[in-house]
C-alpha cells in the first residue's frame, strides 16, 4: 500500500524533539523525503544518521532568514522540487509582566514564532508554485485563540501566526499552495522542562508523567502527545487535504470548548458556594449525577 505523502519533499523545522521529531517520522513513513532543521545539531545529525537517505538535516536558526533559505535551498538540491513546509521550531519564553517587556524579549518572540514562519512562505512559494502547488503548515497554539493559555508574548505571537495564516492562504491560492495551522493544546513534549532549566534528556525523561497527568488538562481524559499533532500535520501536508486552507486546526481533546472537566466542578462550585447553596444535595435531590 502506498504511502500518504509518496514521492513528495517536505522542509520541517525544529524536528530534533517533541512534535516535529514525532512529524519527521510520521512523514518518513508516510512515504515522504525530508529535509529537517533545528538548532541542535548532535540530535538532527543522529536522527539523519538513523534515517539515511529519507532525512537530510541542517543546523537551522529560524530567527535567521539566511538559515531558513539555505533549509530550503538544501531540499531543492537533493530532491529538486518542494512540496510541503512545515514551520514548528519553537520554545516557551518567560511570562514577562506587561511592565518588564523589553524590545528584545519581544523581538525573539516574534521573530522565532511569526516572522520565521512567514520568512518561510517567502522562501518556499517559488519552489512550490514551480512544482504545481504545495501545502504549508504552522504550529500555532491553543494560545493564539484564547488567553491565558501561555505567556503573553507568546501568544501574542500565537495569535498573529493564525491571521498570518489566512491572510496569506488568499494569496497563496492562485498557485495552489494550501496553508493551514495547528493549534496543539497541552501537548507532553522537552518544552515545558527546557522552559524551566533542565537539559534536554531530563526534559525528555519527564514527557511520560506530562502525558499521564495531562488527562486531567481538558474534557477528554487522555493526555495529548507529539503524534496527535504530527498525525493531523500529515493529513493538511496530504492530498486528502487538497480542499482545506486557510485553516487553523484545533487538536486539543476539546480544552477551548469552554467546558470544565469536571461537571461538578467549576463555575456551577464557585456559584454555588458564594450563594451557600449544597451543591452535592442539590444534585441529588434533582436525581443528576
Ligand atoms: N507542547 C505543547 O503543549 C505545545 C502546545 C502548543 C504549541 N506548541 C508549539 O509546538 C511547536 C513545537 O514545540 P514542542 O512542544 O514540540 O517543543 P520541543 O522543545 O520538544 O521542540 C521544539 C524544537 O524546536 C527547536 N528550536 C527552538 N528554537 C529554534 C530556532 N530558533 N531555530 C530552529 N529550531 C529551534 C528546538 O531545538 C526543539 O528541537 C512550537 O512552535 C510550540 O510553540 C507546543
Amino acid at each position: 500500500m502506498g504511502g500518504r505523502l509518496d514521492g513528495k519533499v517536505a522542509v520541517i523545522t525544529g524536528g530534533a524533539s517533541g512534535i516535529g521529531k514525532a512529524s519527521v517520522e510520521r512523514f518518513i513513513a508516510e512515504g515522504a523525503h525530508v529535509v529537517m532543521g533545528d538548532l541542535e545539531t548532535a540530535r538532527g545529525e543522529a536522527m539523519a544518521q538513523f534515517h539515511g537517505p529519507k532525512l537530510a538535516f541542517r543546523t537551522t536558526d529560524v530567527k535567521n532568514e539566511a538559515d531558513i533559505k539555505a533549509l530550503i535551498d538544501l531540499a531543492i538540491e537533493r530532491h529538486g522540487r518542494l512540496d510541503i513546509l512545515f514551520n514548528n521550531a519553537g520554545s516557551a519564553e518567560p511570562d514577562y509582566p506587561v511592565e518588564k517587556i523589553e524590545a528584545g524579549a519581544f523581538d525573539h518572540v516574534m521573530h522565532l514564532h511569526l516572522r520565521a514562519a512567514l520568512f518561510g512562505i517567502k522562501h518556499a512559494s517559488p519552489h512550490m508554485q514551480a512544482a504545481g502547488g504545495g501545502s504549508i503548515i504552522s504550529t500555532s497554539s491553543v494560545a493564539g485563540i484564547g488567553v491565558n493559555y501561555g505567556p503573553l508574548l507568546y501568544s501574542i505571537a500565537k495569535a498573529a501566526l493564525i491571521h498570518m495564516t489566512k491572510t496569506v492562504s488568499v494569496r497563496m491560492a492562485p498557485h495552489k499552495i494550501r496553508v493551514n495551522c495547528i493549534n496543539p493544546g497541552l501537548i507532553a513534549t522537552a518544552v515545558f522542562g527546557r522552559a524551566f532549566g533542565l537539559d534536554q534528556d531530563a526534559a525528555e525523561a519527564a514527557q511520560p508523567k506530562l502525558e499521564e497527568l495531562g488527562a486531567f488538562a481538558q474534557p477528554l481524559p487522555v493526555g495529548g502527545n507529539p503524534l496527535d499533532i504530527a498525525n493531523a500535520a500529515v493529513y493538511l501536508a496530504s492530498d486528502e487535504a487538497r480542499f482545506v486552507t486557510g485553516q487553523a486546526l484545533v487538536v486539543d481533546g476539546g480544552l477551548t470548548t469552554g467546558t470544565v472537566p469536571d461537571p461538578n466542578g467549576g463555575t456551577a462550585a464557585i456559584i454555588t458556594d458564594i450563594l451557600g447553596v449544597d451543591l452535592a444535595a442539590w444534585r441529588a435531590e434533582h436525581g443528576i449525577g
